[in-house]
């Protein structure tokens, strides 16, 4: 197939053959920042509407883009959208979305994660010719079998270059900082504790009686891993913080733990100067922040700058960021020749407050938020596009488009071929952003909490209308708020949701705010759409094929023999980045 760059190409060849050069090299190889934000909330961001927190450079770059206001993750939470965006498709077809040990991964130490067999955009531009780096958050795995097998590392899926946190950043990576771990991750710390007390019992049974050919050295050292693991996790937050808090450059372990007020001047360095790099190669860079996730460090720049308490100043930092990976494209006379792209992996998370005030984002007039897939609060995101010349200017784009559509859209733009072994759930948005289109190639889209379905969406072509019908929604609590404040996020099934028979129906697009639930009475509409998205649900249903589940119980569960750890595990320790400056500005 030709690219739009070629036939471009043949038609102004006709006209001028040094513009048609120009061209052809234009589309063919551009550059790549692909810039993920973490738990920022739509309604956080100044061209989104917010009038009080400051957000220049994003604003700016929407300005000089193409800013879309129904963008939508693939899933309310990191793993899964992080697994969506870098495959193109749904987090279950990859088994990163299917619930049984927790919808995240849940320490680094553990055999799930991005399967090998899956392909990012990164791993096809790579094949491309691109440098290819991520900076920042991974979240989706470390090794498989045995330590340091790599197989979800970032280096085994695409990237040349990683500088970050192949986890991610937890309240826990703050010393003092507020518990995030919920009650099934306390309860699988309690199982594995307890595994270990009855381990060494059967040992010390085993020797006194001669049954097990054991040293007493070795029941010791069993005893004394209990011990420790007891009191790390008795002292809560320790755990995660020496062993799933730590900083890589590539292979190799940084910081364990990770200094959490470093982190921002380390990500705008090491973006910058990837950046510098490669600057005269095509590259590919995802810039992915551990902001505006708690805990709320802000640098000693942004600390009560904001009129929103830490929050606020978390956000302006991160703006700040944005604003400095940015100039180092323009700043190299790579404006032009490099596509920006702007969004958050899911919505605000509402269940974490500090008092009264919100400090887990704020989504605007959408309701919901973090971990509820089905309403608007929790997967609709910003999403921004820059490529001057290319991408028109101060433009808004209402139609659908979901963070998955980056894998064939990127894949596109690079030169390669999307793989035709698999379903792609992603739709390439070069012609809706060039305006060759006005429609997007979205006419269903299913919002997944965990392995449930709970929404559908609907966007009818021809009449511009949206709707959104819920199969479940979130039991919320105390009754009467919207979250579940009982705990810290709200679940995906059973008890902790409320099926709806008949489903519930709004339409989208005259009630953005999911306000006024539609009937057979209110709407000449409802029973032709619900048919209509129940028919698509059943042929995307027939899509789904059982894969090995990355996130169950035994995968999800913390291994000792997985825990990547610098020294002498279980003493992990080390800090190679100390004297390196903590400033941004
Ligand atoms: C701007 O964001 C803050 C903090 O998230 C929020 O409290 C405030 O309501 C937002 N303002 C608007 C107009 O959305
Ligand atoms: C970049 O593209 C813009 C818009 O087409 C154009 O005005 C500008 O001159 C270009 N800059 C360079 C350095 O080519
Ligand atoms: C990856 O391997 C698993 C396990 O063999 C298989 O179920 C799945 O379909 C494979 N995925 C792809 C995209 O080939």
């Amino acid at each position: 197939m030709m690219s739009v760059g070629t036939i471009q190409c043949i038609f102004l060849v006709v006209m001028h053959s040094s513009t048609c050069i120009l061209v052809e090299a234009m589309y063919s190889k551009p550059n790549f920042v692909l810039i993920l934000a973490d738990d920022l909330g739509i309604g956080d961001i100044g061209c989104y509407g917010n009038d009080t927190i400051r957000t220049p450079y994003i604003d700016k770059l929407a300005k000089e883009g193409v800013k879309l206001t129904q963008h939508i993750a693939a899933a309310p939470l990191c793993t899964p959208s992080r697994a969506a965006f870098m495959t193109g498709r749904y987090a279950f077809r990859s088994g990163m979305g299917v619930f049984g040990g927790g919808r995240v991964l849940k320490w680094l130490g553990v055999s799930g994660g991005l399967p090998p067999n899956e392909t990012t955009f990164a791993k096809i531009l790579q094949k491309e010719g691109y440098s290819t780096g991520i900076i920042g958050k991974w979240h989706l795995g470390a090794n498989c079998d045995i330590l340091n097998d790599s197989c979800h590392h970032p280096l085994s899926h695409g990237f040349h270059y990683f500088y970050g946190f192949p986890l991610a950043l937890f309240n826990e990576c703050q010393p003092g900082g507020q518990l995030e771990i919920d009650v099934p991750f306390r309860a699988q710390l309690a199982f594995l504790s307890q595994l270990i007390c009855w381990a060494v019992i059967t040992m010390v049974i085993g020797k006194y009686t001669n049954l097990l050919p054991i040293s007493w050295k070795m029941i010791f050292c069993c005893a004394l891993f209990g011990f420790l693991f007891f009191i790390t996790w008795y002292l809560k937050y320790g755990f995660m913080h020496y062993w799933s808090c730590i900083l890589m450059k590539n292979y190799e372990i940084l910081e364990q733990p990770m200094n959490v007020q470093r982190q921002p001047a380390r990500i705008v360095r090491e973006s910058r100067q990837f950046i510098e790099r490669h600057k005269e190669v095509p590259f590919l860079l995802v810039v992915s922040f551990h902001h505006v996730h708690t805990p709320l460090v802000p640098t000693k720049a942004f600390a009560g700058r904001s009129k929103h308490g830490m929050y606020g100043d978390v956000v302006e930092e991160m703006d700040f960021m944005v604003g400095s990976v940015i100039s180092a494209i323009d700043d190299l006379g790579l404006k032009n020749s490099t596509l920006i792209y702007f969004a958050s992996d899911h919505g605000g998370h509402l269940e974490v407050k500090d008092g009264d005030i919100q400090t887990g984002g704020w989504n605007g007039i959408y309701r919901g938020g973090k971990g509820m897939a089905g309403w608007e609060g929790g997967i609709r995101v910003p999403g921004i596009f820059r490529w001057p010349g290319v991408i028109p200017s101060d433009t808004v784009i209402d139609e659908p488009t979901s963070l998955m559509d980056l894998f064939p859209t990127v894949v596109g733009l690079g030169g390669g071929k999307l793989p035709t072994d698999r379903i792609i759930d992603g739709r390439d948005l070069f012609p809706l952003l060039t305006q060759k289109t006005s429609n997007s190639e979205h006419e269903f889209l299913f919002h997944y909490c965990g392995s449930s379905l709970h929404a559908a969406r609907w966007h009818e072509k021809d009449s511009g209308r949206t709707w959104k019908v819920h199969y479940a929604t979130p039991a919320f609590y105390p009754e009467g708020a919207v979250g579940c404040y009982h705990t810290i996020l709200c679940g995906c099934e059973e008890k902790d949701v409320i099926h709806h028979e008949p489903p519930l129906l709004y339409e989208l697009s005259s009630d953005p705010s999911e306000s006024n639930p539609l009937s057979s009475q209110t709407s000449s509409y409802y029973k032709e759409v619900l048919n209509r998205v129940k028919t698509a649900v059943a042929e995307h249903q027939k899509t789904i094929s059982v894969v090995p589940q990355q996130l169950s119980f035994y995968n999800n569960l913390w291994k000792p023999w997985l825990q990547p750890c610098c020294g002498r595990f279980p003493f992990c320790w080390c800090d190679k980045e100390e004297n390196n400056g903590t400033d941004i500005i």
